[in-house]
């Protein structure tokens, strides 16, 4: 079932089934804009966001990043500038690619990967980020998913998301006609109940330490690991 919400939404994908040929097509568009759009200064939205990530970095002792789906490299650059300078990001789109190392190339890591088919050896992190990624990833392969990045040696894994609007009980794609620059496109996204999302992450080996309601739409949720492995050892 569609369902479709009359308002803008702040994350975007064109995916049809993970495809990410159809990703790398979209952010050509988007990552021109993307920053301007999303982390303008003084968004009281991304203002709270950042207030919830460094409580959590100092309280836990965070001091190596690795984020997945990375984009232009946002949230890396506010580690950054808390102190921290083991930091990682991949991403799939060398366009949003491009946008981050032009900004902050001269002091953190991009990696481009396609992140559904990479085996991640990539030596350990203290966290795990994952934001407004993992709604661009559809319900058949979120499952594998998050077995991979669990596989990764992390304790901790921190996600800011988008959740179902008021009118969408359960998980759904949704559907929205965008403009970014002059092109209109139309979007579906796989929008993650709260709940639903918490329950895939936990049955995978990780358990829920924090749940942030950042306001009506997004949310920060912490988790981490109960077990070293994914055979629950
Ligand atoms: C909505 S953006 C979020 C960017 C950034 N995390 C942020 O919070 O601003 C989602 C990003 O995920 C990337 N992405 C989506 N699917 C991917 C895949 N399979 N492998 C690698 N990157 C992917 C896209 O290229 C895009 O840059």
């Amino acid at each position: 079932m569609i369902c479709t919400v009359n308002k803008e939404i702040s994350f975007v994908s064109n995916l049809q089934r993970g495809d990410l040929m159809e990703q790398i097509q979209l952010y050509k568009y988007v990552s021109k804009e993307y920053d301007e759009r999303y982390y303008f200064n003084g968004s009281e939205e991304n203002t709270d966001i950042e207030k919830t990530l460094t409580d959590f970095i100092y309280k836990y002792e965070i001091r190596s990043v690795l984020e997945l789906g990375c984009g232009t490299g946002y949230w890396l650059n506010i580690l950054y500038k808390l102190g921290l300078r083991n930091l990682l990001g991949i991403d799939g789109s060398k366009y949003m690619l491009s946008v981050g190392k032009q900004k902050y190339g001269k002091y953190l890591k991009f990696l481009k990967a396609n992140i559904l088919k990479s085996d991640f050896k990539l030596g350990k992190y203290d966290l795990i980020m994952c934001n407004y990624f993992l709604s661009l990833i559809n319900f058949d392969e979120i499952d594998n998913l998050l077995m991979k990045i669990f596989s990764i040696d992390s304790e901790y894994f921190f996600i800011i998301e988008n959740t179902t609007f008021d009118e969408c009980i359960n998980s759904q794609t949704i559907t929205l006609t965008e403009k970014w620059g002059n092109k209109i496109i139309d979007i579906s996204y796989f929008v993650y109940r709260a709940g639903e999302l918490i329950k895939k992450i936990e049955n995978v080996g990780y358990k829920l330490i924090e749940f942030t309601s950042i306001n009506e739409d997004v949310v920060v949720y912490i988790f981490k690991k109960r077990f070293k492995n994914n055979k629950g050892e």
